[in-house]
């Protein structure tokens, strides 16, 4: 019997999953850890699954300004290309180990958009203005 395919991102459960994976293996990462450390997760956790959902499943629930929360980020620990190269990294190979089709393809193709702007709005904001 050959394995069965992964499934795509098709459910809310399974984006949630993947959200739950995903940070599992960022918490611990050398480049990305000293971001996370003070991360209040029963709080974020929802918000970012909320995001995720939203975005690939139309499913309404999150509102907030990813790019502001991220600039204020910046503002307390400095951020710098690695760390947003190390993201996608970690998100693309998450996504590719556990999904296939064409929601697990819209995960990678707008969370590389999506870092890619924040990354140039981060970066181009100064850490320590405002
Ligand atoms: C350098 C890469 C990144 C780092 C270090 C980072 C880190 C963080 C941290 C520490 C928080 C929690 C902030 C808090 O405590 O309120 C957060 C929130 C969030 N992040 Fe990121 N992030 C990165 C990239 C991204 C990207 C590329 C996306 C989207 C594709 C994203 C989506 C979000 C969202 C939606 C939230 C929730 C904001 C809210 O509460 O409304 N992050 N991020």
């Amino acid at each position: 019997m050959s394995p069965a395919p992964p499934p795509d991102l098709d459910r809310p459960e399974r984006i949630d999953a993947l959200v739950l994976a995903f940070y599992d293996r960022v918490r611990p990462d050398p480049v990305l850890a000293p971001w996370f450390a003070d991360v209040d997760w029963p709080h974020h956790t929802p918000r970012i699954q909320a995001f995720w959902k939203g975005l690939l499943l139309g499913v309404q629930g999150y509102s907030g300004e990813p790019m502001s929360a991220h600039i204020a980020l910046h503002r307390r620990l400095p951020l710098s290309g690695a760390q947003f190269d190390r993201w996608l990294e970690l998100w693309t190979a998450t996504v590719r180990e556990g999904y296939a089709g064409t929601k697990a393809e819209e995960a990678i193709a707008r969370a590389t958009s999506i870092a890619a702007v924040m990354k140039h709005k981060v970066l181009s904001a100064s850490a320590s203005a405002g």
